[in-house]
């Protein structure tokens, strides 16, 4: 078993710092943030994922996890160091790496020397190549060794992932890697460490170029009368093409698919090569949040001082995330148009609170409803679903409910006397019309690397 260093105690590094201490490795974690530092100290989790808060104090107990500030102590004796600290998008849609590179300067001296250093940051690629030779001098090998894990099911994916990827040059260096990862049983990919930081950034573009297809699409449904769920669930079935990332909505969001995706356009836009695709799918992702924002207005239209509740501020749910949440977005824009803003979720609401602070929240989804004009289902928590319709509508000014997520029975909500709004759906008593009344949300994302165009979610990156 090996001592290992984890740099950075956020989602990624929590799950690899109590998972490797749950393989029997004995792990230090640094974190620079002092409050997170003092409640991992205290055995608690900073962030909700399943199965974190009961892993952290079992391990700590066990003294196979600890957790400290200072980069010297945590990496004295180890033999690999991990590092996951955060990788947000730059001003332009790059991938800022001056997380990576203070990290860099924080273990430079210290890092043992004959040591492995993996890289779990999402980065560029090129820039292990760059951090092996920094390292050479201190015979520190590098491997890329990217993160596929969900937030949400972040312990359970680090155990049981689909593949592993490992890339580098060093033919010892890669067999250790695998070899800390004994006791999980997935392929093992060896690569160069290009080919692996690509692969991590390929994933996530695919991923939404998936929903943004389907949303496409969904708008086509609409028009001919189709019904998106019912077209995903058929070709769904294919195994060529399977059924996750299908579903009709507002679109991606979260910490990694937006800011991958325009590092991805940076990327490409640096080295001269095309990158139209890419562009498309995330002004697809953009019409969404318009979208929605267009059907919200039209409740609002003749109402005094109108109004919206947001059901869900976390970009998916189980978990408290709101970076990149779409929900986020379009609160943003209604504020803007003078709507005044009541919202609801189960956990993100304290860290909503810091990005948005001019908008009221609710302990339930009925108090945010009262006397609002619309509602709109932004994250598609369980505890939605089965929401006492009769009662919210009873609560409302108006009947507007935008599912943002399909996920509500349309029809009972319209007999139940909503005007029920989801998205590829056939249309029928709503005007087409009224596209050309809604100002776009945010530019495409520009050649070279445009604006991610979420303000909301790059200031919540600042903070942290
Ligand atoms: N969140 C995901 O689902 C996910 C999945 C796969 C890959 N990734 C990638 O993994 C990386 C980490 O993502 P995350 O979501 O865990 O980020 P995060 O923001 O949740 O956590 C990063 C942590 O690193 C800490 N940190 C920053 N600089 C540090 C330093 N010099 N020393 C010690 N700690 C430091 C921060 O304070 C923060 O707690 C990113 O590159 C991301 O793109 C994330």
């Amino acid at each position: 078993m090996a001592g290992v260093c984890v740099v950075g105690a956020g989602y990624v590094g929590l799950a690899t710092a109590v998972c490797l201490a749950e393989l029997g490795h004995s792990v230090s974690c640094v974190e620079i943030e002092q409050r997170r530092l003092s409640l991992l100290r205290h055995g608690c989790a900073p962030i909700r994922e399943p199965g974190l808060e009961e892993a952290l104090k079992r391990l700590s107990r066990a003294a196979r996890l600890r957790f400290t500030g200072s980069h010297t102590d945590a990496l004295a004796g180890v033999s690999f160091t991990v590092l996951a600290v955060n990788t947000p998008a730059g001003s332009r849609g790059e991938t800022d790496t001056s997380f990576v590179e203070d990290a860099l300067r924080a273990i430079g001296n210290h890092i043992p020397r004959g040591s492995v250093l993996l890289l779990k940051s999402t980065v560029p690629p090129g820039t292990g190549d760059a951090i092996a030779a920094k390292m050479a001098p201190r015979a520190v090998d590098v491997v890329s060794n990217p993160e596929f894990l969900r937030q949400g099911s972040a312990l359970e994916d680090f155990m049981r992932p689909d593949r592993i990827v490992i890339g580098g040059d060093s033919e010892a260096a890669m067999r250790a890697v695998q070899r800390l990862y004994s006791g999980i049983r997935a392929p093992v990919y060896y690569c160069s460490r290009r080919s692996a930081e690509m692969a991590k950034y390929t994933a996530n573009a695919f991923l939404a170029a998936r929903i943004s297809l389907i949303n496409e699409v969904a708008g086509i449904c609409e028009s001919t009368g189709a019904d998106i769920n019912e077209v995903s669930a058929i070709i769904g079935a294919d195994r060529r093409i399977g059924p996750a990332f299908l579903g009709a909505g507002l679109g991606w969001g979260g910490s990694c698919l937006p800011k991958d995706l325009t590092a991805l356009i940076d990327t490409a836009s640096r080295y001269g090569r095309s990158h139209d695709m890419l562009e498309a799918v995330y002004r697809v992702n953009i019409g969404q949040r318009e979208l929605a924002c267009r059907h919200l207005a039209l409740a609002g239209v003749g109402r005094e001082d109108p109004s919206v509740a947001v059901l869900g501020l976390a970009f998916k749910p189980n978990t408290g995330d709101i970076r990149g949440s779409p929900a986020l977005e379009i609160i943003a824009h209604l504020l803007e148009d003078g709507f005044r803003v009541t919202a609801h979720d189960p956990a993100a609401i304290d860290e909503a609170k810091s990005a948005l602070p001019n908008i009221r929240y609710c302990s339930d989804a009925y108090s945010a409803a009262r006397g609002s004009d619309a509602v709109l289902l932004a994250t598609e928590w369980e505890t939605y679903r089965t929401l006492d319709w009769n009662r919210i509508r009873r609560l409302m000014r108006g009947n507007t409910i935008v599912d943002g997520r399909n996920l509500l029975d349309g029809s009972g909500l319209t007999e139940a006397g909503f005007n029920y709004v989801a998205f590829g759906k056939p249309v029928a008593n709503r005007s087409k019309g009224d596209a050309e009344r809604v100002r776009p949300i945010a530019e495409p994302v520009a050649a070279g690397g445009g604006s991610n165009g979420n303000s909301a979610t790059r200031a919540t990156e600042k903070q942290r």
